[in-house]
């Protein structure tokens, strides 16, 4: 990896403020002072200060986005715009990826990392990860509803999803409407929306607050991203 990029990912700043760093005289590599930002480094072996500091270098990174409407989950697309174009350059250095999909009309909390084994443990079958999403759903959800929900759906392919948790929130009489929560525990192509179709109902509007015990930084407005803290990380990590 370039050093340039190195100390921009590292948290020095973009590559301009990096390259002012370097100027000074502030940059050492393996105890050699260095001028030269364009200079290969091994991240994992060769030991890089700045100001006598020694530069941590983090192999994985992981990001909570808020993910908005019109977006796709996805690392590269020709005709859409994708998750991972919402990242900063430097945060899109160790090649990050979204933890599973959210629709492109779905909001909510989108997990983004590098780290292939977190992702497959929050996405294997076997783990039946809870995923909670709140929805505005045309019609008014009743009380068959969260029974056919509590009973286990069967969506359209035949698939029997697990008991899930419906909670109707609110009504809006005038538009028809309702909003609610559920919490599904598989991760199916536009399952929730499948599961209420099961029950003749629409989702008009979907947002995913928590995935295992992760929680969406409500804080974070629309199409913001943060990284997570280590207690989270530890928390995700704890899954198995
Ligand atoms: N279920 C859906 O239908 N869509 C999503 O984006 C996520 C879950």
């Amino acid at each position: 990896m370039r050093l340039d990029k190195f100390l921009a990912h590292t948290g020095y700043g973009s590559r301009k403020e990096a390259k002012e760093l370097l100027k000074g005289k502030q940059i050492t590599v393996n105890n050699r002072l260095v001028k030269d930002g364009k200079i290969q480094i091994d991240p994992e072996k060769d030991q890089v200060t700045v100001s006598g500091e020694v530069v941590k270098f983090q192999a994985f990174c992981y990001f909570m986005l808020h993910k908005p409407q019109g977006v796709i989950s996805a690392t590269e697309d020709n005709l859409h715009k994708t998750v991972i174009d919402l990242l900063a350059p430097q945060d899109r250095l160790l090649h990050p990826f979204p933890v599973g999909r959210l629709d492109k009309d779905t909001e909510g909390l989108l997990l983004i990392t590098n780290d292939g084994k977190l992702a497959h443990n929050l996405l294997s079958p076997k783990k039946e990860v809870d995923k909670c999403y709140e929805a505005v759903i045309e019609g008014i959800v009743d009380e068959a509803d969260i029974q056919a929900f509590a009973d286990g759906i069967i969506l359209d392919d035949g698939f029997i999803c697990r008991s899930a948790h419906l909670t109707l929130t609110g009504i809006d009489s005038d538009k028809q409407t309702s909003t609610i929560q559920v919490t599904i525990h598989e991760g199916k192509f536009h399952q929730v929306k499948r599961m209420f179709k099961a029950v003749n109902k629409k989702v008009l509007y979907l947002k995913r607050v928590t995935m295992g015990p992760l929680k969406l930084d409500e804080t974070l407005a629309l199409g913001k991203y943060r990284k997570l803290t280590e207690v989270e990380i530890e928390l995700l990590k704890s899954i198995n």
